[in-house]
């Protein structure tokens, strides 16, 4: 699969829907790019691969680590990179990490987090060249600020302030928003209130795309499943029962037999 332009991504807009998937290393990223159209290098690796609680502590050298990872499993790919917490607190400091992105990895677009409160940051930083995607609604660097994940859109005034959100960042330049979290029927609103696609992880089917977390779909992350996550495989079994087969054949002298041996 050649990878898909800005263009290209723009014009499925109330298309064939966008498909969008979490990747953190070379390995797992080959296989993934198989299917999807977006690689997301998340800050969410600092949980399922960092084993922290949340992704607050993620920094730019392990985003970029994990990008150059990603972008060598996936070379043909269209790949974005999160901007971890704390490194677009203002336009200077959004400005420098997001250089470091483009100087040190080959990847096709940064995210943010925030809605019309981090417009302006989205504008200096398209202004400056960058391709941007915008992510609204549930924040999970915000989860600390908040008290916990809270799922958006439950009152009349917050779906009109997702709609906002939405509009001020297309107004910024942003070619793309992740929405998250957020009622499904308003998750529709905020994408038909839109000209740019908005993909959407806990968001309902009324969007322009979908995003999972790699190893929530593959069922390999155990400690919390959310809701919106359906898990295409049962990967911790799999994984679990492989290697306990391995452990027996170990431990009695079957493997290595004569046809793993010099
Ligand atoms: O970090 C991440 O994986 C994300 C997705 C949840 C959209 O931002």
């Amino acid at each position: 699969m050649k990878k898909l332009t800005l263009s290209a991504l723009k014009k499925r807009k109330n298309n064939l829907p966008i498909v969008m998937i979490t990747a953190y290393d070379a390995l797992f990223a080959r296989l993934l790019s198989e299917s999807a159209d977006i690689l997301l290098v998340g800050d969410s690796l600092n949980m399922s691969f960092g084993g922290n609680a949340d992704t607050l502590s993620a920094t730019m050298d392990q985003m970029i680590y994990h990008t150059n990872a990603v972008c060598k499993g996936a070379p043909e790919t269209f790949v974005i990179t999160d901007m971890p917490f704390g490194s677009y607190s203002d336009e200077g400091i959004a400005l420098s990490n997001a250089l470091r992105v483009y100087r040190e990895t080959p990847a096709d677009a940064i995210k943010i987090e925030g809605g019309a409160d981090k417009a302006h940051l989205v504008k200096h930083l398209v202004d400056n060249g960058f391709a941007v995607c915008g992510h609204i609604g549930l924040l999970p660097q915000s989860v600390r600020a908040e008290g916990g994940y809270k799922v958006k859109g439950r009152s009349e005034e917050e779906a009109l302030s997702l709609i906002a959100d939405a509009q001020a960042i297309e107004q910024a330049g942003a070619f793309i928003i992740v929405i998250e979290g957020v009622i499904a029927d308003v998750a529709t609103r905020v994408a038909q209130s839109v000209s740019i696609p908005v993909i959407g992880i806990g968001a309902g089917n009324g969007v322009d795309g979908q995003v999972l977390v790699f190893s929530d779909m593959l069922g390999l992350y155990e400690p919390f499943v959310p809701k919106f996550v359906k898990q295409y495989t049962n990967g911790a079994t799999v994984v679990k029962e492989a290697v306990n087969i391995y452990k027996n054949e170990v431990q009695n002298r079957e493997f290595p037999d004569e046809n793993f041996i010099y």
